[in-house]
């Protein structure tokens, strides 16, 4: 891995086999001192300088042409940035989660549609597997989906049922030693790429949300084929699809747990997955802000540059404070979840603020660009368009504020 050997060369600890007890003792202190650890500085450093490099310079093409960042993300995988609370022996970073926000943040500055391929990656997908597969299942599953040989998928979604995630109609029946699989299942990021699908399937409808098993599917296998490439307002370089199952054989051992298991499988994996598009619009939202200041300073009008306007700063000001709001928050929901803590409605609260802050920012970072902002020549439209489903996937700003009110209730009636 170029950045961990580049790291180990330096004076300090690599920050891959940087001790985590250290990383954990010194977060409890975070919100005092709102420093990072050495360990997650670095890890920043190395995503920003990747960002830079290899990721701004392009991102408005693979926004234009619709096409996926296949060395990129090979690259990523070298960089362990596929993989980044994954253990060691598993191939993984060996990191934790505020180190996958912070990572996500910074790819996604530099290419919003990199961000969800790597947050699918390693939440969705892996997140599942670590938590829930058998010691067989891991070492056949994630190990080869670290390195950026692989990717991965997650398939809950149906065309009839998106927030009403427990209405599966996708069904498994079992064969002799196999699961039969029939259905379709709806907005599959990495569709098109992945070498596999964490795929959620009723085994029992008469039980609703308790019928609901997750099952490990192999890409391509016969009886799955995918849908079209869905034509996107933003993220276009990454690509979403239906997963159609035709009578799809799959081995009895791909079940992940236990029958019945599935719906609490997802919403645990979607608890985590919302910290990574939390971070995924923190990095827009800071791409548009840098992109406003930066157009603000060099700008004149009225005799001096247009961020000496005050309405142009006021602008500024709100955006930066909505921006630093929403990234406390999904520090302190990465945070709650290293240290083993309830963490369901921190992480829909980040999801929420970022989300909509993203939305706000890159609509404001428009409007102090004028005409520019509304041109592909600048960034600032991309961030934008990029912006909008934030708010959508991985449950919805509405999604987000029953989460939020559900637990919110749940603690005052305890
Ligand atoms: N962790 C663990 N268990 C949980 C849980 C959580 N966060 N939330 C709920 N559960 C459990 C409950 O405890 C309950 O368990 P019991 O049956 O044992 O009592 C069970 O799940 C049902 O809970 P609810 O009654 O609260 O469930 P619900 O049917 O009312 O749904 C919901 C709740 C929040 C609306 C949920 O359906 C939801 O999150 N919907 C949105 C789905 C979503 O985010 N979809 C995005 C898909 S991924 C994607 O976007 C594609 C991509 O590729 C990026």
């Amino acid at each position: 891995m170029a950045a961990a050997s580049a790291l180990r060369a330096g004076s300090r600890a690599p920050f891959w086999r940087a001790s985590r007890s250290d990383c954990v003792s010194r977060l409890h202190t975070l919100y005092q001192t709102v420093e990072l650890p050495d360990t997650h500085q670095m890890l920043r450093q190395t995503c920003r300088d990747f960002a830079e490099k290899e990721l701004i310079p392009i991102a408005a093409r693979l926004d234009k042409e619709h096409r996926f960042p296949e060395i990129q993300v090979k690259k990523m995988g070298q960089l362990g940035l596929l993989a980044i609370d994954v253990p060691e022996k598993y191939e993984g970073a060996g990191l934790d989660y505020l180190a996958y926000s912070i990572a996500v943040e910074e790819i996604s500055r530099g290419c919003a549609s990199t961000g969800v391929i790597m947050s699918v990656n390693n939440s969705l997908y892996l997140g599942p597997l670590l938590a829930f597969a058998s010691e067989e299942q891991k070492q056949q599953w994630i190990k080869p989906f670290c390195r950026g040989d692989k990717i991965g998928c997650f398939a809950l979604s149906e065309p009839g049922n998106g927030s009403d995630a427990g209405a599966a109609s996708t069904v498994a029946k079992q064969d002799g030693s196999d699961w039969i699989l029939n259905g379709t299942k709806a907005w599959i990021t990495n569709a098109w790429e992945a070498s596999a699908a964490v795929v959620f399937a009723t085994t029992d409808k008469s039980v609703k949300h308790k019928g609901i098993s997750a099952f490990l599917v192999p890409m391509p296998t016969p009886g799955l084929s995918l849908g079209k490439k869905e034509d996107k307002l933003g993220i276009r370089a990454s690509s979403t699809s239906n997963l159609i199952f035709e009578d799809c054989r799959i081995p009895k051992d791909n079940l992940l747990r236990e029958l019945g298991l599935g719906f609490k499988i997802a919403m645990q994996t979607l608890d985590s997955g919302r910290i990574g598009i939390a971070s995924q619009a923190l990095g827009i939202a800071q791409a548009a802000l840098d992109c406003a200041v930066d157009y603000a300073e060099k700008r004149h009008a009225f005799g001096s540059p247009i961020s000496s306007l005050q309405a142009i700063q006021f602008k500024l000001a709100d955006m930066s404070l909505a921006l630093e709001s929403a990234r406390l928050l999904t520090w302190k929901a990465a945070m709650l979840k290293d240290n083993k803590k309830p963490y369901t409605k921190e992480a829909a609260m980040a999801k929420l603020a970022a989300s909509e802050a993203a939305t706000a920012i890159s609509h404001q970072a428009i409007q102090i660009l004028g005409g520019m902002g509304y041109v592909t020549e600048m960034p600032a439209e991309r961030h934008y368009r990029d912006a909008r489903i934030t708010e959508i996937y991985e449950g919805t700003s509405e999604i987000q504020r029953l989460v939020i009110a559900n637990q919110l209730l749940k603690e005052y009636r305890s």
